[in-house]
């Protein structure tokens, strides 16, 4: 029915931590949380999608998170369902783990967000041993991945001038904890920043901002690389020598996604492609708010729809959304991960820049099979 393959789901706004940094912060612990019953009736109408990225406040604080996640998988089809934790919830949060693992065919990536080292991570977070329990649970999941061979764990770390000094050190340490992948994201403003026209994120992204963030770039470049190295290239040796596609084209996305940051943060350009937020992906907040993406004004609240997907696409309002975001063309400013990884993935002219990025993956990987040595990110 629609064209929407990813649906961003905020699914409670209740929260144990206070991070500083939290683009969510203004909207935490409001208990307007949409209930069970209103997600089914969303879900009922939403017609098949791909993924469902879980957001919050901390999603495990929902004791009926498996079962929103089942509801979508049953309704829509949903292949793949991310769920970012704080970490701190430790045993709730592997019970819960479990039932949603029980649906066989759903991929299931948990991912712990860590930020730094013990101490400052705590400092950071302001949950008691919040850390401890991070790497706890991690190592439970570890454990249980050996049951469930549909779950994956990895970690998230938000990259910013108050972690900046150890992040290359921090991004060792992850690499030692033998997860399945490290993803790293330059801190974004928060909810809503844009409005109308993209003027809040241009006055975000200034020269001065360029200017202080030229240095956590260069970090940000260190630590790519040695995700490439450990996730990508050591996968590849190891686990992966027949079926090397995968590894391959999640090395090429990763390349991709860094130099498009790279080039927007040094150079102020915009990204190659336009972005599909919103055509492709929908954001609904823990009270039913919706949006095109998580950096601009929210367009509606599902409960006015008749929690109708066909009845949002089809008004004046989303598709006065759209043509705003392809006027003002907010991806001159954007540093916005997911949103860039989605519109390679799914903006039709994507195709030539991966296709001219696999050819020097390719001829890297040559490189290291006779040299024993790799470019990584050149
Ligand atoms: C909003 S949180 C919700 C899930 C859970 N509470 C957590 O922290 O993992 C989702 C992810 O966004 C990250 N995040 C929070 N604020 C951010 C910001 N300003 N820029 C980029 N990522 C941010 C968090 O670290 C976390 O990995
Ligand atoms: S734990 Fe997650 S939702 Fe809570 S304040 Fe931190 S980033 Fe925001
Ligand atoms: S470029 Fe995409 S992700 Fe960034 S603000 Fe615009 S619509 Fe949102």
């Amino acid at each position: 029915m629609s064209n929407i393959k990813v649906l961003y789901l905020f699914v409670t706004s209740i929260c144990n931590a206070k991070c500083h940094f939290c683009f969510y912060g203004e909207e935490l612990n409001k208990k307007e949380d949409l209930t069970f019953d209103e997600l089914e009736q969303f879900s009922k109408n939403l017609g098949r999608i791909n993924s469902l990225m879980i957001s919050g406040g901390e999603p495990f604080t929902r004791k009926d998170l498996h079962k929103v996640v089942t509801l979508f998988h049953k309704n829509n089809k949903i292949k793949y369902v991310s769920i970012p934790t704080n970490g701190s919830l430790v045993e709730r949060s592997l019970k819960q783990i479990k039932e949603i693992c029980s649906n066989k065919d759903l991929f299931v990536r948990i991912q712990i967000s860590l930020d730094d080292f013990a101490k400052e991570h705590d400092e950071i977070r302001k949950v008691p041993d919040g850390f401890k329990k991070a790497i706890d649970l991690i190592s439970k999941i570890k454990i249980l991945k050996k049951t469930y061979p549909n779950l994956s764990v990895s970690v998230s770390s938000v990259l910013s001038s108050f972690n900046k000094d150890t992040a290359v050190d921090f991004s060792k340490y992850v690499n030692d904890l033998n997860v399945d992948d490290h993803n790293v994201e330059i801190e974004r403003p928060t909810l809503g920043t844009i409005s109308e026209d993209d003027s809040e994120l241009s006055k975000w992204s200034n020269n001065a901002w360029r200017e202080q963030m030229t240095t956590i770039v260069n970090i940000f470049k260190s630590v790519v690389n040695l995700n490439i190295q450990r996730y990508s290239l050591n996968n590849h040796e190891k686990k992966y020598r027949l079926g090397f596609i995968g590894p391959l084209l999640r090395e090429i996305m990763v390349k991709l996604q860094f130099k498009i940051k790279n080039n927007l943060i040094l150079e102020g350009k915009k990204w190659p492609i336009s972005c599909v937020a919103g055509k492709k992906s929908l954001v609904i907040d823990h009270n039913g708010t919706f949006r095109a993406c998580e950096m601009r004004s929210a367009i509606g609240n599902i409960k006015n729809y008749d929690f109708n997907f066909k009845n949002i696409y089809e008004s004046a309002e989303y598709k006065n959304e759209l043509e705003t975001i392809r006027k003002v063309q907010c991806w001159k400013n954007c540093t916005h991960g997911c949103n860039i990884g989605l519109s390679i993935q799914y903006n039709k002219l994507s195709f030539l820049i991966v296709l001219k990025e696999a050819l020097k993956t390719i001829l890297s990987r040559i490189k290291f099979i006779f040299l024993k040595k790799y470019d990584g990110l050149g």
